[in-house]
């Protein structure tokens, strides 16, 4: 069994473990609440049981929000947050594209914190193979997972691209089979094309996951992974598949379509 963050059973994808809601909201607006809110719920819930509560944040700019709502919570016992990303683009941290500049203009910077609770991606140490393999150092280091396992993040907090990607697992990219690593260096065809990002078997080791996904430009990615359309390798957020986790999916309506969101 796993202990409180690192878990050392090998890991197999137990499916039927995983429970899968999508909770359809009218707007962006009602979307950051709704998410924010089963964030906090989230964040006591584990502070009560463990006494931490481990998140990695999702990049892109939807979860602008919500970061928002989060940095104005009265409820939220951040002293026991440790803040980590899901992916980053290997940009300055101080790049317009940072997805560390996003939380720390959104939340971090807004909310009493210690320096040991946030862990930054480090993309100025070297090239993207050697950011992704610091951030594998200073996850092993954080989680006690230095003699191998995998770490178990309270919650990952995920988006969907156009492209059905999430974190930085692109269609078809390699990064999709890799399984040994917890960390590796990926392309994106977008600007800011160099990107670290978890791979799946950390992903997938969560306890949580709550996917946000807002506008009509995402609908027919939704709809994919949400019904299991095509092959998973092309709608990568498909194989965001917890072992023993929760998905939550908030959506809008312009993304959710006509469609039920069925999970
Ligand atoms: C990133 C994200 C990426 C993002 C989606 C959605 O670094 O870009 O991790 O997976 O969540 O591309 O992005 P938007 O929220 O901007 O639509």
């Amino acid at each position: 069994m796993s202990d409180s963050h690192c878990t050392n059973s090998r890991f197999e994808s137990a499916r039927g473990m995983n429970f899968k809601w999508v909770r359809r909201v009218p707007d962006k607006q009602t979307l950051a609440r709704t998410a924010a809110d089963e964030v906090l719920q989230l964040s006591n819930a584990a502070i009560d049981e463990r006494g931490v509560f481990r998140v990695a944040l999702g990049g892109g700019s939807t979860p602008r929000g919500m970061y928002e709502l989060l940095s104005d919570s009265m409820a939220a016992r951040f002293d026991r947050w440790h803040f980590y990303w899901g992916d980053e683009r290997c940009v300055p941290s101080d790049h317009t594209d940072s997805n560390f500049l996003l939380a720390q203009q959104t939340l971090l910077g807004r909310i009493p914190l210690l320096d040991h609770q946030i862990h930054r991606v480090r993309t100025e140490i070297g090239h993207p193979g050697e950011v992704a393999s610091d951030y594998e150092d200073e996850l092993r280091r954080s989680f006690d997972c230095s003699k191998g396992g995998i770490p178990r993040f309270d919650l990952l907090l995920l988006g969907l691209g156009a492209d059905g990607h999430t974190a930085s697992l692109f269609p078809k990219s390699a990064a999709l089979n890799e399984t040994s690593c917890l960390v590796t260096a990926t392309q994106a065809d977008l600007p800011q094309s160099d990107r670290i990002t978890l791979t799946l078997p950390v992903i997938n080791e969560a306890r949580a996951v709550i996917f946000t996904v807002a506008g009509s430009g995402k609908a027919s990615a939704l709809q994919a992974v949400l019904k299991g359309l095509g092959k998973p390798q092309d709608f990568p957020a498909r194989l965001v598949v917890p072992r023993d986790g929760t998905v939550l999916w908030v959506a809008d309506e312009a993304a959710l379509g006509s469609s039920r969101g069925e999970a």
